[in-house]
């Protein structure tokens, strides 16, 4: 059985639809009963997100995370497993999980913030969690940088556990996501992205605000390239800007495709789930690109979340 690891963020979303509640409450009063929108949770994360993107393109990719068990980060395990992803080697935590509280404005915009509850478990992995995992017929194994951080244990770990996929014989990939506004880009947390790009066979990313801060190169094509060197992947993406990418010193450029972007969550998450899943359907590196772009676009073009076009949809264009 040939496994996909998706080793990453895997956290509950609190969303609340602000902007739909206020245009409901607006109408009170005028002698009809409304329906007033509700909050919910839901599964999220950039390597959940991932993960259901595979699953939904026919893949079977397990995640390797920590969530705490409260009965938010149950419904979310249970939604993903329903999606497809095997959580078998999730690592649970009998702390409540961590919540990001992601409010929805008028205009669709969405806010987030990370909810510090007291009991909420953070997520972070320890020293020898991952060691058990059985990593033989690994061929793929994906991560991110959302939850890499500084230089501590959890992140040691993960280091470890993508090193011994890759040498079980398996193709790293990993998606920058620096968040660099919000999280930085510290000397511990440098030295991990340096660990990571060393193994990493193909490296995905987005905009000079990534490419930037971890090459100190400030010309977004460049930086990809001083990126891949003479043997790596990388794929440099820009919003709706075409992808550049870089394959072991070939250039070409993909158009992003045309669509009414309604919002930009989960754009690059779903973006790496279709190019994982070509990649994982034999297809060439093009191919990959344009896989993500389609699903990338079928993304931020609908409401539903990780919307993605169906299997046979990307296979006949
Ligand atoms: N306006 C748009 N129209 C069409 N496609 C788009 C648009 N914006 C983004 N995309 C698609 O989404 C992909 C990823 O977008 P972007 O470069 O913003 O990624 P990202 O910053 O990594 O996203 P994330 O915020 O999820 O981390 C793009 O390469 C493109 O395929
Ligand atoms: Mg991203």
């Amino acid at each position: 059985m040939k496994k996909l690891f998706c080793i990453g963020d895997f956290t509950v979303d609190l969303i609340i639809p602000f902007g739909d509640m206020k245009r409901a409450v607006k109408g009170y009063g005028d002698g009809k009963k409304r329906n007033v929108p509700k909050i919910y949770t839901q599964a999220g994360g950039g390597i959940a997100n991932t993960s259901v993107v595979l699953a939904r393109l026919g893949q079977q990719p397990r995640i390797v995370s920590k969530i705490g068990t409260d009965s938010c980060g149950l419904d979310a395990i249970k939604d993903i497993r329903a999606e497809g992803v095997n959580t078998d080697n999730l690592i649970l935590d009998k702390a409540s999980a961590f919540i990001i509280g992601s409010v929805i404005d008028e205009d669709g915009e969405r806010y987030f913030n990370g909810w510090q509850r007291s009991d909420a478990g953070n997520g972070a992995l320890l020293k020898g969690e991952t060691e058990d995992i059985d990593v033989s017929e690994t061929v793929w194994v994906h991560s991110g940088g959302i939850n890499i951080h500084d230089d501590t244990e959890h992140e040691r770990e993960i280091v470890a556990f993508l090193r011994r996929c890759k040498e079980a014989g398996a193709t790293v990939s990993f998606d920058i996501n620096l968040r660099y506004e919000t999280s930085g880009y510290s000397e511990g947390r440098r030295r991990i992205y340096e660990q990571i790009f060393d193994l990493a066979d193909i490296i995905l990313g987005s905009g000079l605000d990534e490419f930037g801060p971890v090459t100190g190169i400030d010309d977004l094509a460049e930086a990809g390239r001083v990126l891949a060197g003479n043997s790596k992947t990388v794929v440099v993406r820009n919003s709706s800007k075409p992808v550049l990418l870089i394959n072991r010193g070939q250039e070409s450029i993909h158009p992003t495709c045309r669509v009414q972007q309604l919002h930009t969550i989960g754009a690059g998450d779903s973006f790496d789930g279709g190019f994982i899943a070509a990649a994982m359907y034999g297809k060439d590196m093009k191919t990959c690109v344009e896989w993500g772009n389609r699903c990338a676009a079928a993304t931020i073009s609908h409401m539903a979340p990780m919307t993605v076009p169906t299997l046979s949809e990307l296979e006949n264009i």
